[in-house]
């Protein structure tokens, strides 16, 4: 894993490198490690929502941090850092789950910057890390952390499949003391057989095979979504461009809750996650979280141009409702 990671310029030692079971192993243990029942964690808006699922389990509340283009927003989470009750920070800065955006190595020195001067450890969560399919690495928060204070979670599950169930956690010091310990405590160890194929799929040039067909496959796809998103969707709606990973985050031009068109949207044939579900208070979105991930080219175009009618259908829909005379008054 330590050679792996040196392609990120990540300079940890062998043994700060542990495998679990997934990144989410990594993130439950790492919430264990440095919270208690009634802290908050900071969370991106919009986050990934299956932590904010975690977070519910452990009795934990997300402290939100609003976001720009270019990732959390400094100020903001100056700001949330500094409240007494905030034990940690969660955040993805490479292929944002569910924006698809990366953070700019500056931002990333200014955010380590922000967590070390509150003393607040950092959860990195690169799920995605091995599919940049455009554009040069950009090096994890945890390959610039001098202090310590960084947790960075990787994952075989998007590279290969979720039931591989491989991930690893990168620590150094206390911090990875006290992650392997409680990872001990858990379940003493992983399927190791399964971790010594995968193991001899890596160093035998396999993955790394597999990840340029996987890369090529993504830039086509993405590309497919960005042609399909230009020509179906009404003007004014925005969305994201992703460097790598699956995801891309949309924003249709008027105030509508995404939430509202899913249904028709899948009676049309096409499915995507209502913004609402990474919104920490579960505030209704006019974003919507479409993924590459199971789609050729041509099911995108066809998806997308369904998505753009069932849009637009929509938006004459509230236009009309609203020219009705009872409206008005
Ligand atoms: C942002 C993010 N982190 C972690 C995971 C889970 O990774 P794993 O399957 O390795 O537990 C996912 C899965 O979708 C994800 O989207």
């Amino acid at each position: 894993m330590s050679e792996r990671f040196g392609l990120f310029g990540i300079r940890h030692g062998a043994e700060e490198h542990v495998l679990c079971h997934g990144a989410s192993q990594g993130i439950s243990l790492a919430l264990h490690l440095f919270t208690q029942p009634g802290d908050q964690v900071a969370v991106e808006v919009p986050t990934y929502a299956n932590v904010l699922s975690a977070f519910a389990g452990l009795g934990l509340t997300a402290a939100p941090v609003a976001m720009d283009d270019d990732g959390a927003d400094p100020d903001a989470l100056d700001r949330v850092l500094a409240k007494p009750g905030v034990k940690a920070f969660y955040t993805i800065p490479s292929f944002h789950n569910p924006l698809g955006t990366s953070t700019s190595l500056e931002r990333r020195k200014q955010i380590l910057a922000i967590a070390e001067r509150h003393g607040v450890p950092v959860i990195e969560d690169g799920f995605e890390l091995d599919l940049r399919f455009r554009g040069d690495e950009i090096p994890p928060l945890a390959a610039l952390d001098e202090a310590g204070l960084v947790v960075l979670l990787f994952s075989f599950s998007k590279s290969l499949f979720p039931g591989v169930r491989v991930g690893s956690l990168s620590a150094r010091g206390r911090v990875l003391e006290g992650l392997v310990a409680l990872k001990h405590a858990t379940d003493l160890s992983d399927a190791r057989l399964l971790q010594a194929g995968l193991s001899r799929f890596v160093r035998s040039g396999g993955y790394d095979r597999h990840l340029a067909r996987m890369r090529k496959v993504l830039r086509s796809r993405h590309a497919a979504l960005d042609d399909a998103l230009a020509a179906s969707m009404p003007s004014g709606t925005r969305w994201t461009s992703p460097d790598g990973g699956y995801q891309r985050w949309v924003e249709l031009p008027e105030a509508v809750d995404t939430r509202d068109l899913l249904p028709e949207a899948a009676r049309a044939g096409v499915l995507f996650s209502p913004g609402t579900l990474f919104m920490p208070d579960a505030r209704p979105s006019n974003g919507l979280r479409l993924t590459v991930a199971a789609a050729n080219e041509d099911e995108i175009a066809r998806g997308v141009a369904a998505l753009g009618e069932v849009v637009k259908r929509s938006g004459e829909a509230r236009r009309t409702a609203g020219r009705r005379p009872g409206n008005h008054l």
